[in-house]
C-alpha cells in the first residue's frame, strides 16, 4: 500500500477500499504515514467525505489499530457516555461518578481539547497531580473498586485516533461527520463497551451548527455503533450557548464541584447529566426506562453519593485525597481577573460559542500547535445565558487570563461574541432537542 495513492483517491472524491483504510489506520498508529500525510488525509476527508461504507471501515480500522478490551459478564454493567464537543460541557465529570453510584461500571476513555472545544482530560488535569494515563490493569482495578475511571486512550487503545485527533485539533479539520464518527467510536468500541449514550451537540458552540447536520451525525454514530454490537442511542442537545456558565479547564471543574456538592447547582448541567444518565442506565439494563434512570441519577447527585465517588476517583488517579472538601484551595487561579460588563442595557439574544471557545484557546486554555502546554487556570466564568436582561454595567462574564494583554484580547472577543438586543429573544433554546435510537 502507498499513502500517496490513498490520498489521491480521497482528493478525487473516491472512497479507498476497507483494506486501504485499514493500512492507513495502522500507519497512523505505527508512524508509517508522515505528519504531512496525516494532515492531508484529514483535509481530504473533510473536503470530499467518505461514503457510508468508508466511514464504517475507517471506524473499525481505527478501533483495531490497538488493543480491544473485553469485559467479563457478572460484574457491574458497563456503559459510557461521549459528547461530540462543546463549550462549558463538563457533563462527563458529573456523569461518570453518578453512573458508578447507580451501580454501573464506566471506563470513560476521553479526549483533550479539540478545535474550539474543551476536553475532559484537560479539565481533569487541572486537578493537581491527576493522572489520566492508566494502564489496562489499573483501569480494571479502579472499575472494580470505585466503578468509574476517566482516562486517555493509552498507546494500547485506538492509537490511530490519538495521532489523528492531535493533527485535526490544529489543522482546522474537525468538522466532518466521517472523522468525528471514526474518532469517537474507535475509542468507544476499543473500550469494548456493550452500551453507550451519545450527546450530539448542535449550535454555535458545536461542530454541527444546524439541526440537520446534528441529526446526520447522530444517525451515523448510532448506526455505526449498533452495527458494531454496542447498544447505542443519542440525545441531540443545545449548544447555542455554553452548557455550564464557565469555559476553561479549572473553571469548569469548579462548576462541577459546586454542582456535585450542592453549593451552587448549575441547572443546565444538572439537567443534561440526568437526561444522559437516564438513557445510559436504561441501555445498561439498570433502569426500566430513561425517566426512571434520570431519577436515579438525580438521587445520586442529591444524596452526595456521586460526589463521594468523584472524590474516590480523584484520589485513585493521583489527585488530592481531600479534593471534594478542599477543591477551592486545590485548583489553580489566574493572575488577571477582569469583569466584563454591559456598555448599555439589553437582553442577551445570541452567543457565538465558537468565538468564546477560540477566546479560551487564545488565552492558553487550548492548543494552537500539537503538544502545546495548556494553562489550566485561564478562561471565562459567570457567563450570562441567553435571555438575561442586563442593565448597563451588569456582568456579561469574568475573564481569567495570564496577562493584561491576553485579558484585553479576550474582552474584545467576548464583546463581539455576545449579541444584545432591546427585546427579549423570541426563543430561548430548549436543552434536549431530540432522541435518536
Ligand atoms: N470527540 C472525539 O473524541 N472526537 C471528535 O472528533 C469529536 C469529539
Amino acid at each position: 500500500m502507498d499513502a500517496r495513492a490513498i490520498l489521491v483517491q480521497l482528493r478525487d472524491g473516491q472512497t479507498p477500499s476497507a483494506d486501504a483504510l485499514r493500512w492507513f489506520a495502522q500507519g497512523l498508529a505505527n508512524g508509517a504515514v508522515s505528519d504531512a500525510q496525516v494532515g492531508a488525509f484529514a483535509m481530504a476527508v473533510v473536503q470530499r467525505g467518505l461514503s457510508e461504507a468508508g466511514r464504517v471501515a475507517l471506524t473499525l480500522a481505527m478501533r483495531d489499530s490497538g488493543h480491544v478490551l473485553a469485559w467479563k459478564s457478572g460484574g457491574r454493567p458497563i456503559v459510557d457516555k461521549h459528547s461530540t464537543g462543546g463549550i462549558g460541557d463538563c457533563t462527563s465529570l458529573l456523569l461518570a461518578p453518578a453512573l458508578a453510584a447507580c451501580g454501573a461500571g464506566v471506563p470513560m476513555i476521553s479526549g483533550r481539547g479539540l478545535g474550539h472545544t474543551g476536553g475532559t482530560l484537560d479539565k481533569l488535569e487541572s486537578i493537581p497531580s491527576f493522572r489520566t494515563g492508566l494502564s489496562e490493569v489499573a483501569l480494571r482495578a479502579q472499575l472494580d473498586q470505585i466503578g468509574c475511571a476517566i482516562v486517555s486512550a493509552s498507546g494500547e487503545i485506538a492509537p490511530a485516533d490519538r495521532r489523528l485527533y492531535a493533527v485535526r485539533d490544529v489543522t482546522g479539520t474537525v468538522e466532518s461527520i466521517d472523522l468525528i464518527t471514526a474518532s469517537i467510536l474507535s475509542k468507544k468500541l476499543a473500550a469494548g463497551l456493550p452500551a453507550l449514550v451519545l450527546d450530539v451537540k448542535v449550535g454555535s458552540g458545536a461542530f454541527m451548527k444546524t439541526l440537520g447536520d446534528a441529526r446526520a451525525l447522530a444517525r451515523a454514530l448510532v448506526d455505526t455503533a449498533n452495527g458494531a454490537g454496542c447498544k447505542t442511542s443519542a440525545l441531540i442537545t443545545d449548544m447555542s450557548q455554553p452548557l455550564a456558565d464557565a469555559a476553561g479547564n479549572a473553571l469548569e471543574v469548579m462548576v462541577v464541584m459546586e454542582t456535585l456538592t450542592g453549593s451552587n447547582v448549575n441547572t443546565r448541567l444538572w439537567d443534561a447529566t440526568c437526561a444522559l444518565g437516564g438513557e445510559a442506565l436504561r441501555l445498561a439494563g439498570l433502569a426500566p426506562d430513561a425517566a426512571n434512570g434520570a431519577g436515579q441519577i438525580r438521587e445520586a447527585l442529591e444524596d452526595g453519593s456521586a460526589a463521594e465517588v468523584f472524590g474516590q476517583m480523584v484520589a485513585a488517579q493521583g489527585g488530592p485525597l481531600d479534593f471534594v472538601d478542599r477543591w477551592a484551595d486545590r485548583l489553580p487561579a489566574s493572575t488577571v481577573i477582569r469583569a466584563i460588563t454591559a456598555d448599555a442595557a439589553g437582553y442577551v439574544t445570541a452567543i457565538d460559542g465558537h468565538a468564546l471557545g477560540l477566546a479560551v484557546v487564545a488565552m492558553g486554555g487550548g492548543r494552537q500547535r500539537e503538544g502545546d502546554r495548556i494553562n489550566p487556570a485561564v478562561g471565562l466564568s459567570a457567563l450570562a445565558p441567553i435571555g438575561t436582561d442586563l442593565a448597563r454595567g451588569e456582568l456579561i462574564c469574568v475573564v481569567h487570563a495570564a496577562t493584561e494583554a491576553a485579558a484585553d484580547r479576550a474582552e474584545a472577543a467576548v464583546r463581539s461574541a455576545y449579541r444584545l438586543g432591546e427585546k427579549p429573544p423570541k426563543i430561548v433554546p430548549k436543552l434536549i432537542l431530540e432522541r435518536v435510537a
